[in-house]
């Protein structure tokens, strides 16, 4: 709402000055520095300078313009203060009319802003027969959440997991397999034993180098669908996969397609040729390459033996996507490590004379440290994600135990608050960071955390209790304390804050807004009483907190997180 009115008073403003001086000036409206001075604050220098008039005429002019504002019965003061004019909001009219859209919506937050657009989101993307890290956790958990937030501003989303499922690695994954591989081991905890083989691989090859080629000799083959290795392949590929399902499964994630690199394997010779067609392949040593700007490292298509790249398959994925999908976007979220790989593949689709490099975007994030050290075990091995899930849920539950013990459905409601508090730590910071992997301090139920945002709602939840709560009965004068109005302001903020972490690709934003939204709630809830005996005034409030309930549970939601009923 008062995006509205702000918006109205700006084109109010500038078509007024524009009539009456033939100026076209840009009039800023915005949120005051200072809460004192207001609601909205209108900045009149940029006009003073325009008209050259001296400023309290502009003052003068402009605040009498604002007063017949379409809005205007919103105001309850205007007052000039030197360069600026302030507008205090009718605290009772505005929140009715916060209130209202809040009523009128089934979805409140919804909006048409995506309404008839595509996004293809490439997100978690673990590579096969290796552990999934807490890099590609982070990549699934970002994804997911922006998925989400696009979804609820009526974008149609893809969700595609693009599986490091080929490349020159799984020559030598089968080679060791065939070679001094344990079948029975690899059969019992496949990812584990895959990884020691392929680590395996590479101290062998130290001492004999030969083995290199071969294991390109059988990559070449499995290119080329030798039956004896697509069927071993296709075989690592399941029993990994079925362990990645697993943390979806407790992360409650789902993806449209699971078409990896391996889908392109037939669909790149037709990119080789057409990169040859439009001149743009030039022969370097053996190998083919795309030769990009001075800056930027050319890009690697062809390998001298005939062997596709990394880059190669993301190419053949990006065209079978925008064939089969026809998006207006397109997001990888994957680590800052690769911002060269998708500058270079952003550039050659560029060069290809395809305008719509424009809509892919890199959706980069930070590393995940402990101590400030980039995450491993005690013995410096790859930190398994289950393990980690497990120890949050251990975690979680030792606090329930603690506050709360005869809890029903302790263990369930433990992994919903552990994972959910995993899930939260990474989204509130701003995605790019680094970020402070430390698992008792985000299963903490106080300070900015997961599980203090499920316990708002919670406690919200068990105030409202057996009440129902009459829309149709509200005193809004109750609505203009200080402490209600910072919840009402906070409330209607929340369309905005959606569309503003779709802008910038950044559930973090989603994330602070919930914080705040959950802090506003624990102040108001200690400067009043709301189990009144008045029943209109009792009603009044219950209804404000229900909102913020909601709400707290649709972000919750949206974030990826679960909302829970009891803790
Ligand atoms: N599998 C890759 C990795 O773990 C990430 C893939 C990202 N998506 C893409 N289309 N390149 O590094």
């Amino acid at each position: 709402m008062i995006n509205i009115i702000k918006n109205t008073i700006k084109k109010e403003l500038e078509l007024f000055l524009y009539n009456t001086f033939n100026e076209k000036i840009e009039v800023t409206v915005e949120k005051p520095k200072n809460q004192k001075m207001g609601d909205i604050s209108i900045p009149v220098f940029s006009a003073v300078k325009v008209l050259r008039k001296p400023l309290p005429q502009v003052v003068e002019i402009i605040s009498e313009e604002v007063s017949k504002s379409k809005y205007a019965n919103f105001f309850d003061e205007i007052n000039k203060v030197s360069g600026f004019i302030n507008i205090s909001l009718n605290k009772s009219e505005f929140s009715k009319s916060v209130v209202n859209e809040v009523k009128k919506t089934e979805n409140y937050g919804e909006s048409d802003f995506g309404q008839g657009k595509t996004i293809v989101m490439d997100y978690s993307s673990p590579n096969i027969a290796k552990p999934f890290s807490v890099g590609h956790l982070r990549s699934t958990v970002i994804g997911n959440a922006i998925g989400n937030i696009l979804e609820k501003l009526n974008y149609k989303v893809i969700r595609i997991n693009h599986l490091g499922d080929f490349g020159t690695q799984f020559g030598k994954i089968i080679y060791a397999y065939l070679n001094y591989g344990d079948k029975k081991k690899v059969e019992e905890n496949p990812i584990e034993e895959l990884m020691k083989l392929y680590v395996d691989f590479h101290e062998r090859a130290k001492n004999d180098p030969s083995i290199e080629d071969k294991a390109r000799e059988i990559f070449k083959d499995l290119e080329q669908g030798k039956p004896e290795y697509v069927k071993l392949w296709e075989h690592f590929r399941e029993v990994s996969l079925e362990e990645y399902m697993k943390v979806y499964h407790v992360l409650g994630v789902k993806f449209d397609s699971y078409n990896g690199e391996a889908f392109y394997n037939d669909k790149m010779q037709a990119i080789v040729e057409e990169l040859k067609e439009k001149d743009l392949l030039v022969k370097d040593q053996g190998a083919m390459i795309v030769s990009l700007s001075e800056n930027l490292p050319p890009a690697l298509i062809q390998k001298s033996d005939g062997s596709t790249l990394y880059i190669t398959r993301d190419l053949a994925a990006l065209f079978y996507r925008k064939n089969t999908y026809n998006f207006d976007e397109v997001l990888y979220v994957v680590g800052n490590e690769q911002k060269l790989h998708f500058t270079q593949l952003r550039e050659v689709v560029k060069r290809m004379g395809y305008h719509y490099y424009e809509d892919i975007h890199h959706i980069n994030f930070g590393l995940v440290l402990q101590d400030g050290k980039k995450m491993a075990t005690r013995k410096g091995k790859i930190v398994k994600l289950m393990d980690v899930l497990n120890e949050a849920t251990k975690l979680s539950l030792d606090y329930i135990n603690e506050k709360n013990p005869s809890l029903e459905n302790k263990e369930d409601i433990a992994q919903k608050v552990g994972v959910s508090a995993i899930i939260f730590n990474d989204l509130k910071n701003y995605r790019a960071n680094d970020i402070e992997f430390n698992l008792s301090d985000m299963v903490n139920f106080v300070g900015q955390t997961g599980p203090y945002l499920q316990y708002t709602s919670v406690r919200i939840s068990s105030i409202i209790e057996e009440n129902t709560i009459d829309q149709d009965n509200i005193d809004y004068e109750l609505y203009t304390s200080s402490a209600s109005f910072e919840l009402i302001k906070t409330i209607d903020e929340y369309p905005e804050v959606l569309i503003k972490a779709k802008e910038e690709y950044s559930p973090s934003i989603l994330a602070k807004y919930l914080l705040t939204l959950a802090s506003y709630f624990n102040t108001y809830y200690a400067q009043e009483k709301v189990m009144v005996e008045d029943i209109i005034e009792r009603n009044t409030k219950l209804f404000l907190i229900s909102i913020v309930r909601d709400i707290l549970d649709d972000g919750m939601k949206l974030l990826g997180m679960q909302v829970i009923k009891k803790m």
